[in-house]
């Protein structure tokens, strides 16, 4: 059986077979804290609402969260930040442990393996993603699996490149971070991680145009397309900005990286995935680049995961059967 597990900033997913087919169970990575009275509690009952009382507190957990969030006229929080736990929020762990078990569910068998998808280490910032990876194997653990983790670009890799035995490079552009892994024959060559991603284009577009972030975020998600011309001064202008500043930072650290090793020369496809490679012309912008730039490998060709959200943990979910097996 086995599973797959994608921790992202955002989102966890969690891949699993039901048959010949692989289902995707999806939760938003966010709470909302409120203060415990009776009344509250009757609404959240009454809703059929999942939560958790400690102490004075409510806690409610993953897209429940959101949805009560302007119920309650309270913002969420989250507990990741740039692709790892998050060390300014106190309540990160024991929260995120219960929206892990949320998606995962119990083990089918004891010690069922599961893969968990792990930011690689990020070249931009001291990040260090040992205490992250650690922490989220020993919560999988207590839950009575079998973990292990991979970087997220190689789980692209997985789940994407399998007709091209596992060689090429996958880039997961995430909400708190982008990705990358160059493998051959599934063994990574490259692998780092850029602390930049979905929020960091928010933020900056937000702070650009005076426009609250969630609004930018809303605009964001809903029919933005990457197109030639940008109309200056507005929203869509300063995200088509920052989105092009993101790539071109992408692809120059990643021609940095191959830099330094000695690839084989053999053809590089790459696949792009992630929640922020979704609005059209994403692609596009991405292959100008890569001529502009240019890599030192041979990119046979360029093109989109087929389900951009779910990659990561079907990615996941394969590394996990294979291991099993
Ligand atoms: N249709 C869309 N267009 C642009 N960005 C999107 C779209 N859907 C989701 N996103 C962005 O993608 C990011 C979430 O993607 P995801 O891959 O789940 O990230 P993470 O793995 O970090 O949780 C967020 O920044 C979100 O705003
Ligand atoms: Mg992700």
């Amino acid at each position: 059986m086995a599973k797959g597990l994608d921790v992202g900033t955002m989102n966890i997913v969690c891949a699993e077979m039901e048959g010949e087919n692989v289902v995707f169970v999806q939760q938003r990575n966010a709470f909302l804290e409120l203060d415990y009275s009776d009344l509250t509690k009757m609404m959240l009952d009454n809703a059929n609402v999942q939560y958790v009382a400690k102490g004075d507190k409510i806690y409610v957990l993953g897209d429940d969260a959101m949805k009560f969030a302007t119920v309650f006229r309270k913002s969420t929080r989250r507990p990741m930040k740039t692709g790892i736990l998050s060390p300014e929020e106190k309540e990160a762990v024991p929260i995120i442990k219960l929206i892990v078990e949320k998606v995962l569910g119990e083990p089918n068998y004891e010690n069922e393996v599961v893969c968990i998808s792990s930011p690689a280490n990020p070249i931009d910032s001291d990040i260090e993603t040992t205490y992250h990876r650690k922490t989220m194997e020993a919560l999988v653990k207590k839950l009575g699996y079998n973990p292990f983790t991979i970087d997220e670009g190689l789980a692209i890799i997985y789940s994407e490149l399998a007709d091209n035995s596992f060689t090429g490079i996958g880039i997961s552009f995430g909400a708190g971070m982008t990705n990358v892994t160059a493998a051959y024959f599934a063994a990574p060559i490259v692998s780092f991680s850029i602390a930049r991603g979905g929020d960091w284009i928010d933020e900056n577009a937000a702070k650009a145009t005076g426009t609250p972030k969630e609004q930018v975020c809303a605009i964001k998600e809903s029919n933005f397309e990457l197109k030639y011309e940008v109309e200056l001064g507005s929203v869509e202008g300063a995200l088509a900005i920052y989105y092009d500043y993101l790539i071109t930072y992408v692809v120059e650290n990643l021609k940095r990286k191959l830099t330094e090793v000695t690839p084989p020369q053999v053809d590089f496809p790459v696949v792009l995935a992630g929640g922020t490679s979704k609005p059209r012309g994403f692609k596009r912008i991405f292959e100008e680049k890569i001529s502009q730039v240019g890599l030192p490998v041979d990119v046979s060709q360029i093109r989109m995961a087929k389900d951009p959200l779910f990659s990561v943990a079907r990615g996941c979910l394969i590394a996990a059967k294979t291991k099993e097996e």
